[in-house]
């Protein structure tokens, strides 16, 4: 009795003493709970320099941004493929997720091996060997004939740009292949993978370890936002808030970040922890001065740690009766499963001695429980300092959340997690210690990481296959350099249909003969009244010519022209029209004055004189009755008459294109186009009168107002018209006419992009498949709005931000989608009109029997000045299809009142000499 009492305080006594020796030795490695809270408190703070712009540059934890923006719903369905490659196996497996809402992931995979002169040689080479287990397991499979989407867990650090790509920052842990530093791994994959003729896949994602863990985990517990990898390396993902991520466009949802918590310290933060083992551990390893906080914890180095101390302490006399091995010496030769045998509650002791007698030592029973104590220290020092990063990420989704508690759920992997004995148990104790405001769940999970690398593949190739059917639909709208040359042929086709006695009648493009016949010449003078009608804008204006001196000042007032006179009788509209001018007269002190007037008058007339113009039809958004074969200007004339307050003498009808050119031509005599790119579509230019056959003459020239809007009246462009210009026609005030104008002008493109959103929502591509009330409403998006949200200064969020006041709630996706679509349509009709120019310019340069031509464009139109691409692309398109013509664009200051104003008194001289004859 007593010699057993006596052994079993002999054996305390032991232990203690061995223990008390070891803590001494290792002083260091015992960390307080107030270096621990002090260490979460340094991660926070690196976290916080990741994720700013200008301090990530850096910062030695990363923090990056994954791409991955939302865990599975459960929608995720398919079958996939996936690799998963830099934990301490690599396996190719084949995924299948089943049906929609069932949750049921089935996996085959397989191991393939990893030896060093394939991840330490040439990185082609491992490419190239990946690619062939791929094949190799594909085959074996039977999956050769099919085309899979395939999501690569790649577990080292890479900056992403999208989840298909990732730009190798560094190597880690045991791979240092030559070569991929620097490289995108998805494009060197791929191209290993080309090489293989009888397999196709389709990389679709790459995702990080942690990433993949995470996802695993919340596919059966939504709660779960956080992926911590305690493996062959260290690393912890979790869901950031959009709005903290300065390095991704974009406010909205949340992000998951990539910690690569592993380099922690590399920058001297935690230099005060480090002791002089890790100093050791980390001059031998692969990668000097790098991942320093991961080589305290991770199962690549545990085993090397204790390796080193018990050398240390070996030589020091404190171990093994001062003896060394030669297995002792060598690197490599404890590993963590040894270090997670020894600690093993049982059998640990008896582990202990064998590994130790395996490493050619004689350890007594002392040496023993010291060398198992080591073990502790440094595994527990690995746990402590998980713990303390992950208390800090735990406090950041708290404070993000704006919660006292959070409940929350970790997905955990890796080797040293799984295997150790006791590391769970210690890891969640020290982690509800440091965040005692934090009811965690830890989830270990089973399957790797693969099962949520194929749900984050799943959602990237639904995402892949809606960019098909979105990239299919603006394709309708991308035309190619032939379309667009027969195009211009076309329209040059109907330009001398239109010129031509015998074909005029069935012309879709008039061309109808202004009765202007000159420039002006700087002598024009005296004080006009001019209207602008049919633009934006209803405006009146008084014009003061002065000759010589070519200035000319102006005064205008705009009024509004209500739907209801738009679209109500003639009468209304002209009375309303000659109210406006007396409220004029009225403002400018001029009741009562006798002034000529010029009518700018935007809309298609057959003139017979420069004061006589019968209107053929209303175009744009007009459709008063009884007008159409009118002349214009007697109505005008009547409704005056009706009031019986004033008199004007109407001296001339003017074509908003024709006002343009020659408000233009009083300062560029080499102006003898004009174009309007407004709310509707036109152009006008000087013709020789031998060209024009409806009129007498064949001296100088004239004016020729195309009306090239009714361009395509006759189908002749209908094979690029797409679905959605149908839809708007059949939707306006005159279907089946204006095709050309319908498909360019300001009017109609933001009808157009409303109506492929509509379509795009229908599919479930936009909007989350909702069409809202607003987006039923005709006429949202006015071309203001079009061309602001083209604008390149806008970001992003200022887009959604426009489409939200326009009454559609987008996400940042959506909003890309709405920017495309808009650039595809405003592109398209840029690049038409260009075409149309492009006509006419080659047919003056024909005309004239000219090499080259050089002549200058007045413009206006919203559309024109608005818009932040419209002109550059039609230049280049003009550029392209009539390389031999100079062709400069002005742009129209002044609108088209002053050109009409300036006809007006080229008119009145000619009415004044003809009265004199
Ligand atoms: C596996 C995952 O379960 O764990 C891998 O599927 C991961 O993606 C690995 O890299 C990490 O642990 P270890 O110990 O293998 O590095
Ligand atoms: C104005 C002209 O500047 O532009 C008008 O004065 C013309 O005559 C108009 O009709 C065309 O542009 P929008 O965009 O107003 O139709
Ligand atoms: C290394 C890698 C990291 C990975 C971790 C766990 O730290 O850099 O990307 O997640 O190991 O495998
Ligand atoms: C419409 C009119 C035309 C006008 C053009 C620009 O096409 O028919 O006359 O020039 O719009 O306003």
């Amino acid at each position: 009795m007593f010699a057993v009492h006596l052994m079993a305080f002999y054996f305390t006594k032991l232990k203690e003493d061995q223990i008390k020796k070891v803590d001494r030795f290792l002083y260091h490695m015992r960390l307080s709970d107030e270096t621990l809270l002090d260490i979460m408190a340094r991660f926070q703070a690196e976290m916080q320099k990741g994720l700013g712009k200008d301090t990530n540059p850096t910062a030695s934890v990363k923090m990056l941004p994954t791409f991955v923006r939302a865990i599975p719903d459960g929608s995720e369905k398919g079958e996939f493929l996936s690799l998963d490659l830099g934990g301490s196996k690599f396996r190719v497996l084949k995924v299948q997720v089943s049906e929609e809402g069932k949750r049921n992931v089935q996996m085959e995979s397989q191991f393939y091996p990893t030896p060093n002169e394939i991840i330490r040689g040439n990185g082609s080479e491992l490419f190239e060997y990946v690619a062939d287990c791929l094949a190799d397991f594909m085959k074996t499979k039977g999956l050769k004939h099919k085309k899979l989407p395939l999501g690569l867990t790649f577990s080292f650090p890479c900056r992403q740009t999208k989840l298909e790509e990732g730009i190798l920052l560094s190597w880690t842990k045991k791979f240092k292949a030559r070569g991929v530093q620097d490289t995108d791994v998805v494009d060197c994959l791929a191209k290993a993978i080309k090489k293989h003729k009888d397999i196709d896949v389709d990389i679709l994602a790459l995702v990080n370890d942690t990433v993949g863990t995470m996802m695993t985990c919340a596919y059966d517990d939504p709660y779960c936002e956080v992926g911590v990898i305690i493996g062959t390396g260290t690393n912890a993902c979790y869901m950031e808030d959009m709005s903290n991520i300065d390095l991704v466009e974009g406010d909205e949802g949340r992000m998951c970040i990539n910690t690569e918590w592993g380099a922690f310290g590399d920058d001297g933060a935690l230099e005060d922890i480090r002791t002089e083992f890790d100093r050791e551990l980390d001059l031998g390893s692969l990668n000097p001065g790098k991942q320093l906080f991961e080589k305290m914890i991770s199962g690549l180095y545990l085993g090397e740690l204790v390796r080193i101390i018990l050398l240390k302490m070996a030589k020091a006399g404190l171990l093994f009766g001062g003896k060394k091995s030669s297995a002792l010496h060598t690197k490599g030769k404890i590993e963590t499963r040894h270090v997670a045998a020894m600690e093993k509650y049982k059998e640990g002791l008896a582990n202990t001695r064998e590994i130790l007698t395996d490493l050619g030592l004689e350890p007594s029973e002392a040496d023993c429980i010291a060398v198992q104590h080591v073990c502790t220290i440094v595994s527990f020092r690995s746990a402590n300092l998980c713990a303390a990063a992950l208390a800090a990420i735990l406090t950041r989704l708290r404070e993000n959340k704006k919660l006292v508690r959070l409940r929350t759920t970790v997905g955990m992997d890796g080797t040293v997690y799984k295997i150790h004995p006791q590391y769970p148990k210690r890891l969640h104790k020290v982690v509800r210690k440091l965040v005692p405001n934090c009811d965690v769940r830890f989830l270990l999970s089973e399957s790797g990481s693969t099962k949520g690398a194929a749900m984050v593949t799943a959602v990237a190739s639904r995402v892949q296959t809606q960019r098909k059917q979105i990239d299919k639909v603006l394709a309708l709208f991308q035309l190619t350099q032939e379309q667009l040359k027969a195009v211009q042929g076309k329209m040059r086709t109907e330009f001398e249909y239109g010129l031509k006695r015998d074909t005029h009648l069935l012309a879709t493009v008039k061309m109808l003969p202004t009765y202007v016949c000159g420039m002006p010449d700087g002598t024009e003078k005296g004080k006009f009244l001019a209207l602008d009608l049919g633009g934006t804008n209803f405006r009146v204006l008084l014009v003061k010519i002065r000759s010589g001196r070519r200035s000319v000042r102006m005064y205008n007032k705009i009024f509004a022209i209500p739907l209801e006179i738009m679209q109500g009788t003639g009468e209304e509209l002209f009375d309303h029209i000659v109210q406006c001018i007396a409220d004029f007269l009225d403002y400018m002190g001029l009741k009562g004055a006798q002034l000529p007037l010029g009518f700018t008058f935007s809309f298609p007339c057959r003139q017979t004189s420069i004061d006589k113009g019968t209107l053929i039809e209303w175009t744009k958004g007009f459709k008063a009755t009884d007008c159409e074969g009118e002349d214009v200007v007697d109505m005008l004339r009547e409704a005056i008459k009706r009031r019986n307050e004033f008199d004007l003498d109407i001296v001339a009808i003017v074509n908003d294109t024709v006002g343009t050119m020659m408000t233009c031509g009083y300062e560029d005599p080499n102006c003898e186009i004009g174009l309007i790119a407004g709310t509707g579509s036109n152009m006008c230019y000087m013709e020789e009168m031998k060209n024009i056959e409806l009129v007498e003459g064949d001296e100088g020239k004239m004016c020729i107002n195309t009306e090239w809007g009714g361009f395509g009246d006759n189908g002749c462009i209908d094979d690029i018209r797409t679905q959605y210009d149908k839809k708007v026609d059949e939707g306006s005030l005159n279907p089946g006419k204006q095709r050309y104008e319908k498909m360019t002008s300001g009017m109609y493109l933001g009808e157009i992009v409303r109506q492929i959103l509509i379509d795009l929502t229908k599919h479930g591509l936009l909007f989350r498949g909702q069409i809202s009330e607003r987006l039923r409403t005709r006429g949202i998006f006015e071309t203001k709005f079009l061309s602001q949200i083209e604008s390149d200064r806008l970001a992003l969020l200022q887009v959604r931000r426009i489409l939200q006041q326009l009454g559609l709630d987008s996400t940042c996706e959506d909003s890309i989608v709405v920017k495309e679509v808009c650039g595809a349509v405003s592109r398209r009709a840029a690049q038409l009109y260009g075409a149309g120019l492009a006509a006419i310019v080659e047919k003056r340069r024909e005309d004239q029997g000219l090499e080259n031509l050089k002549v200058t464009v007045g413009v206006d139109g919203t559309l024109y000045k608005l818009h932040p691409h419209f002109s550059r692309i039609l230049q280049e398109t003009v550029k392209e299809l009539a390389p031999r013509c100079d062709v400069t664009l002005m742009l129209s200051e002044d609108g088209s009142g002053k050109g009409a104003a300036l006809i007006t008194a080229v008119a009145k001289r000619l009415q004044q000499a003809q009265k004199e004859k």
